[in-house]
């Protein structure tokens, strides 16, 4: 049974605190499909390396990261939860998908040209060579499908490039991947400039919630949420500030954009904000009670995330071993 179900693989790095968007957006989701697929999980911190990390600001997010995972409501018995830098294979796999991968496929990715005009002079070559550990990561466990977000779709055609040319040179060894976007992926904008991504680099705390704030903060940061002059609470594209508020409160409490904007009709904006900060507030209040719990029993994650590595080891073993056959290493 377990051998027919598709393989999902996906992570989050643990470089900077999560917010309402990966929530929403991947976490939320995740759980939905832990049943019916085989799903890896991982904290990515080999790519958070890409830019700089004070050490034990790396080490105390990869774990909040795992806790967020496990608080979410992913089963560590149903997935593999782990760390990416506790399976070598990830970072040996990304060195033999390396001679598989041009410098100029890599050059105009469009995540690594805002990147580096971002740091100037100090660009890593990690940077540049961020999608082939990506690449190595999902075709280490060859997966099917790849919960990512926009922002990632082209780092996942590139992992289906070099698998195809891997493919075709040896023989098939990969299944290629393909990007899985859930139906109402809520994607949740920027609360300052709703035409933007949420993110938790953005300069200004107000344009985003992060899964760790306080409800006061919730609050506030929703009642400044932008939105327009309008004063009709409808989902489109000219209101990308409602919208977005829209978008929140669908995900969270499953009532429908329709629903949504009966009740709202002709009252404004006031009553609706409060309802979108109430929402927010009661779906992650008990996550952060429960994320909290888990960071305060560290023998719990330990095991946690020693179990994942192991099963993670072993799959990602296993391709590598392959790899490196069809490639013409001596076997070990
Ligand atoms: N690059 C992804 C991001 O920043 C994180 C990531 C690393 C990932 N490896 C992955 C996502 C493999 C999906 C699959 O969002």
């Amino acid at each position: 049974m377990e051998e027919n179900k598709k393989i999902i693989f996906s992570g989050i790095q643990p470089s900077g605190n999560l917010t309402l968007g990966n929530y929403l957006g991947a976490l939320k989701n995740w759980v939905k499909l832990q049943d019916e697929y085989e799903c890896y999980y991982c904290v990515v911190d080999l790519h958070a390396i890409t830019v700089r990390q004070e050490p034990k600001d790396l080490r105390r997010r990869t774990l909040e990261v795992l806790a967020i995972y496990l608080a979410a409501g992913l089963d560590p018995e149903k997935n593999t939860i782990f760390i990416q830098s506790h399976v070598p294979a990830h970072a040996e796999g990304a060195w033999l998908l390396n001679c598989f991968t041009y410098t100029g496929e890599l050059s105009r990715m469009t995540q690594f040209k805002d990147k580096s005009q971002r740091y100037g002079e100090s660009i890593s070559a990690g940077l540049l060579d961020y999608p082939v550990l990506m690449a190595a990561d999902i075709l280490l466990y060859n997966a099917n499908l790849v919960p990512v977000g926009k922002d990632q779709k082209q780092h996942l055609e590139l992992t289906r490039d070099i698998a195809e040319r891997f493919n075709s040179l040896y023989s098939p060894t990969f299944n290629i991947p393909e990007p899985y976007i859930p139906e109402l992926g809520a994607k949740v904008m920027d609360l300052q400039e709703p035409t933007k991504k949420m993110s938790k680099s953005a300069d200004n705390p107000n344009s985003y919630i992060l899964i760790m704030d306080p409800p006061d903060v919730i609050r506030k940061k929703i009642s400044r949420a932008v939105t327009d002059s309008l004063g009709i609470v409808k989902y489109n594209d000219e209101q990308p500030g409602v919208k977005n508020l829209i978008t929140i409160l669908n995900a969270i409490t499953g009532m429908s954009i329709d629903q949504i904007e009966k009740k709202y009709e002709g009252q404004g904006y006031a009553q609706f904000k409060l309802d979108v900060a109430d929402a927010i507030v009661n779906e992650l209040e008990p996550i952060q009670k429960r994320i909290n719990e888990i960071l305060n029993d560290k023998e719990y994650l330990e095991s946690i995330y020693r179990k994942g590595a192991e099963k993670a080891n072993y799959v990602a073993n296993k391709m590598l071993r392959k790899m490196q056959k069809k490639i013409g290493f001596i076997p070990r």
